[in-house]
């Protein structure tokens, strides 16, 4: 059974606050519309810390959108990485021939977006794209390509917006450090 950790005392500082959040995934959204302008879109969202992202994103995307989850995990409940990737959820529909972009919150060692774009390229799409909200190229341990970044920051622990530290915070409407 999932357990919660009692919220810790302190207040996250905004790092990103809402305006910059929507003006950047508004850009984002038409950037991904410009590069595939014809037919479908196939979103993968990367649960749980994408998923305000994903719903964001998609309120400002134009034409024919399709949705599904997927759901792994490299960290355990504090801010390391334990450096292992698992896969605890898989996707509902297959993706070949489909024209693909991963939705993920924060890349920062590069290993799960590695990870997840080897075992999704194997499956046969048309296309394959990464957008992520946040990147910490400073962490990196893998090269990974990734397409759309909507901000690139310093090698900060951050939460809100989706992202968690012990599954608290992700209520947070802006991007904020914790102290
Ligand atoms: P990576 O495999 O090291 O790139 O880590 C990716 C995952 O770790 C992200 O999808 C997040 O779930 C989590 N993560 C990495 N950095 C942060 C952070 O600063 N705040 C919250 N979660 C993070
Ligand atoms: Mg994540």
């Amino acid at each position: 059974m999932l357990r919660f950790a009692a919220m810790p005392p302190t207040s996250p500082t905004v790092l990103i606050d809402q305006d910059e959040l929507s003006a950047r995934i508004v850009a984002l959204a038409q950037e991904i519309r410009h590069d595939l302008p014809a037919g479908q879109v196939h979103l993968i969202c990367v649960l749980k810390g994408a998923f305000l992202f994903l719903g964001d994103l998609i309120r400002n995307m134009e034409g024919h959108v399709t949705i599904d989850f997927m759901a792994c995990s490299s960290y355990g409940a504090g801010t390391s990485s334990s450096g292992e990737v698992r896969l605890s959820k898989d996707l509902d529909v297959g993706i070949e021939g489909r024209d693909v972009i991963i939705v993920e919150d924060i890349v920062d060692t590069g290993l799960t977006l590695h990870y997840l774009q080897e075992i999704l390229q194997a499956r046969g799409p048309r296309s394959l794209r990464t957008a992520c909200l946040l990147s910490k190229p400073s962490r990196r341990k893998i090269d990974v390509k990734v397409d759309y970044i909507g901000f690139t920051i310093e090698d900060k622990f951050v939460v809100g917006y989706g992202l968690d530290y012990s599954e608290q915070y992700r209520n947070l409407p802006y991007i904020g450090v914790l102290d």
